[in-house]
């Protein structure tokens, strides 16, 4: 909200004092550089961790920050970080360490590295001892605090280190600075409490935190009024939303006031944890036109014994069971999976089962990953059964039974009739994305992006393609 001088306002105190903060950084900024200095930020990791940088963005903008793709244009370098499997943390300790060069040219250059993985006190305490260029570090509590650390380092404070642990509520007020037009990213919880065995989530983003619903409902309304088409609603499980809130609204009454709101748009979400899917939700998704006809319901194992050691609360049967519900209820809806391959334990045997359930399922399409040990959590200290080799010969054998499976769904979508979302072109021609996730090039058509349009299917050569009706 904003005063009469046009000066950012909030209820709460504390961000009131960082709006302040703000203030005094564009104040020593337009003393420092003779034009806009430029920051660059860079996100690592899930969409919660995209639309967090929307958050921090609208801090830097506030504090008189423009904005630059190009590193070598930086006056500052923000990474907001994930730490989910190894390979995330490794790309970020590469990228951090080809900053020194950079600093070493500009020594004003302010390097800010925050999110999941500074979260975690080893990899801050890492950053401070081998990467000294590191101006900033701050974890996922405070990330609201952004404008005081950086108003502090720039009057000459020492290196800064900040990421208490514990969970504060969702802070509303926060400016966004939004990515996209006509697709935009509502996050409505933070944090999770499921503590899969495998997973660091828990850890890096702490206990689970509800964001009131009309804080929701009137930021869905704000995107709508900005020309949001699709709006995705975020959390690490999303099904159990509205625990702890005041108000008694779950997961399930949130869809159906978002889908009341006036408006042309579309409404996804994720990501859903089976073992909070319930009935309602189901019926729900099924009453609201605007909600997509698509559930990523990440299904992990199709091991029960797997699933078990994954602490995930749910087995194939009941899965299977919220399939067969959804489906009958909504017969055109489209299931997508994540999937973790060579988890502690696991043998062929369970690898197969994955495989039967993959068949059973018909997912359209699935989100793999070989599992990575995560320092601090259970299945790290489990013992590994399955060597390297065996692990990704898994992962190539499933890749193939899910090309398969997509294919056939592709094909048997030829002769629908679909709305699209059209949100990309390939050479000259408008692409858009169906309720389902159909992707559909339109030949022959150019559209403006963020349109919806009627179509028909009409073929697939490798790709779905489809004409206007
Ligand atoms: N909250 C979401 C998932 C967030 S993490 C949910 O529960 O579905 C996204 C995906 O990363 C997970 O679904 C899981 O498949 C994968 N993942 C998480 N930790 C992992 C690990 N240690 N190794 C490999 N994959 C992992
Ligand atoms: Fe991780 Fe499990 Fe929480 Fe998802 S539900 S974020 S996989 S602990
Ligand atoms: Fe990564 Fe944190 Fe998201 S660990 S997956 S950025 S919640």
């Amino acid at each position: 909200m904003l005063d009469f001088n046009g000066n950012f306002m909030a209820d709460d105190a504390e961000l009131r004092e960082q709006f302040s903060f703000a203030l005094r950084v564009s104040e020593i900024l337009k003393t420092k550089y003779s034009t806009k200095p430029l920051a660059f930020v860079h996100t690592y990791g899930c969409q919660q961790n995209v639309s967090d940088s929307e958050r921090l963005k609208g801090l830097l903008e506030l504090m008189g920050y423009g904005f630059t793709e190009e590193l070598s244009e930086a006056q500052l370098v923000l990474y907001n970080t994930c730490a989910v499997r190894e390979h995330a943390e490794d790309r970020v300790f590469g990228n951090v360490g080809i900053l020194k060069a950079l600093k070493r040219e500009n020594p004003d250059l302010l390097i800010i590295v925050c999110g999941c993985m500074a979260q975690q006190p080893e990899v801050a305490e890492k950053i401070k001892k081998s990467y000294p260029y590191v101006d900033i570090l701050f974890g996922t509590h405070v990330r609201h605090r952004l404008p005081e650390f950086v108003y502090k380092r720039l009057n000459g404070s020492p290196r800064i280190f900040c990421n208490p642990d514990g969970a504060i509520p969702f802070k509303e007020g926060v400016p966004l600075r939004r990515d996209g037009t006509f697709k935009a990213w509502l996050p409505i919880m933070e944090g999770c409490n499921n503590f899969c065995s495998y997973c660091i989530v828990p850890y890096t983003r702490g206990r689970e935190v509800s964001r009131e619903p009309e804080a929701v409902l009137r930021e869905a309304k704000m995107l709508i009024v900005d020309g949001a088409k699709e709006i995705m609603l975020l959390g690490q499980n999303v099904n159990s939303y509205g625990k702890g809130n005041k108000c008694e609204m779950n997961f399930a009454g949130l869809l159906r006031a978002i889908n009341a709101l006036p408006g042309d748009f579309r409404i996804r979400f994720m990501t859903s944890h089976p073992k909070d899917c319930s009935e309602e939700l189901l019926v729900a998704m099924s009453e609201c036109e605007k909600v997509e006809r698509h559930l990523h319901l990440p299904v992990q194992s199709g091991s029960d014994r797997i699933l078990k050691a994954m602490n995930r609360v749910y087995d194939t049967e009941k899965y299977l069971s919220l399939v067969r519900r959804a489906r009958e209820l909504m017969p055109d809806i489209e299931f997508t999976s994540d999937i973790i391959v060579g988890f502690p334990g696991e043998t062929y045997e369970d690898f197969k089962c994955t495989l039967e359930l993959i068949k059973e399922v018909r997912y359209y399409a699935l989100f793999t990953f070989i599992f990575s040990p995560r320092p601090g959590t259970p299945a790290a200290k489990m013992p590994e059964v399955a060597t390297k080799a065996e692990k990704s010969k898994w992962f190539t054998e499933m890749l193939k039974v899910q090309e398969k499976i997509a294919e056939e769904i592709d094909k048997a979508a030829v002769g629908r009739k679909v709305r699209l979302l059209i949100e990309d072109e390939d050479n000259g021609r408008a692409v858009g994305r169906s309720s389902e996730n159909y992707v559909v090039i339109l030949d022959g058509e150019q559209l403006p992006l963020g349109e919806f349009v009627d179509a028909e299917i009409t073929h697939f050569d490798g790709k779905l393609h489809g004409k206007l009706i």
